[in-house]
């Protein structure tokens, strides 16, 4: 089984700022703002959609080729993908931009003032799937560049390729045509609750219609688990207690990671969702999307604690 996953590459420099900014905002100069803020803390984490579900997939012994374009800054961020069994051979790289960067400062209210430079993102349709010289069993296409993205569908479409359409946060950012070209035909749709009502209502289908549009569809419902939608059946899935909650960037895509993985393998649906769950509540665990670790063996140990999976886990640790 071969799987390619496309989505963002991104930095994400983090701050902290020990005050309270609207202690430093005066209200009666907003036509004239000129703020500088010393932070006592900063910490650059790897993220990106793409990068964070590979990097799960990777954790559990597949073998996933990042499909994107980055900056030349990203030659640390391949090394470490490329030592957790990550494989970049096919991202391309932009002289000319930077890496996809998001700054985010929070103040000691937890208001944060944020900005999103897409930088070599912006450029992600050079990233072709048509130069691919074998057909890949699976394409994940993740939140990206919005034209990147429709791009991948066409791709895929004319290809033959299955693909798994994961819209997530740029359900507001892609056009409700776009939105229905990507769903209709998709092998799988993965959204949380409040993107699945959001993506009923940009492309105007019921959820009925949309679940009937695609192979399967799963909704995940943050501390409530999941649904999958499948063979005309319903599944819960239940979450996988976390020992604490320390940072919930990148849980979804941990989760995709763990779903796909299991479902490569050949499990049942609900293996497959709890193999997402516990790939999540790993996530949860530590701050950053890609700062937890574990070998396949313990997650089979782990999960075994709070699931029971008749031993059929055991293809994951063998
Ligand atoms: N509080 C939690 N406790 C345990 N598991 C959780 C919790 N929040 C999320 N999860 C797990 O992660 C999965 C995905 O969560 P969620 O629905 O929040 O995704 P999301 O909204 O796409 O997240 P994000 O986009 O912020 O990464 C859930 O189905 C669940 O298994
Ligand atoms: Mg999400």
């Amino acid at each position: 089984m071969s799987v390619i996953v496309t989505g963002s590459v991104a930095y994400d420099y983090l701050m902290s700022f020990p005050g309270r900014f609207k202690e430093h905002i005066l209200p009666d100069r907003l036509d004239n703002i000129s703020l500088s803020f010393l932070v006592d803390t900063m910490v650059r984490q790897r993220g990106g959609t793409g990068p964070n579900i590979a990097f799960t997939l990777a954790l559990l012994g597949e073998k996933p080729k990042l499909v994107a374009t980055v900056g030349p800054d990203f030659t640390e961020y391949r090394a470490w993908l490329e030592s957790h069994g990550v494989d970049t051979s096919l991202t391309v790289v932009i002289p000319e931009a930077f890496t996809a960067s998001f700054f985010a400062n929070t103040d000691q209210d937890n208001n944060q003032i944020s900005s999103f430079y897409a930088g070599a993102m912006a450029y992600a349709t050079q990233a072709s799937l048509r130069s691919l010289t074998a057909k890949p069993d699976l394409v994940i296409i993740s939140p990206n560049d919005p034209k990147a993205m429709d791009q991948y569908v066409t791709e895929c479409k004319a290809l033959g390729i299955r693909y798994l359409y994961d819209p997530s946060q740029q359900v507001v950012r892609v056009s409700g045509e776009e939105l229905r070209h990507g769903v209709e035909g998709a092998h799988s749709l993965f959204v949380n609750k409040y993107e699945f009502e959001l993506l009923q209502k940009h492309t105007g289908m019921s959820a009925e219609q949309i679940i009937g549009s695609t192979g399967f569809t799963v909704v995940t419902l943050g501390g409530e688990g999941a649904v999958i939608y499948a063979e005309g059946k319903e599944y819960r899935v239940p979450v996988f207690r976390p020992k604490e909650i320390l940072d919930p960037t990148g849980v979804g895509d941990a989760f995709r990671g763990g779903f796909v993985r299991a479902y490569l393998l050949g499990l049942d649906w609900e293996l497959c969702g709890k193999v997402g769950a516990l790939a999540a509540a790993y996530c949860l665990e530590t701050r950053g999307p890609q700062e937890h670790a574990y070998t396949p063996t313990e997650f089979v140990t782990r999960f075994r604690q709070q699931f029971d999976d008749g031993g059929k886990l055991n293809i994951l640790a063998a």
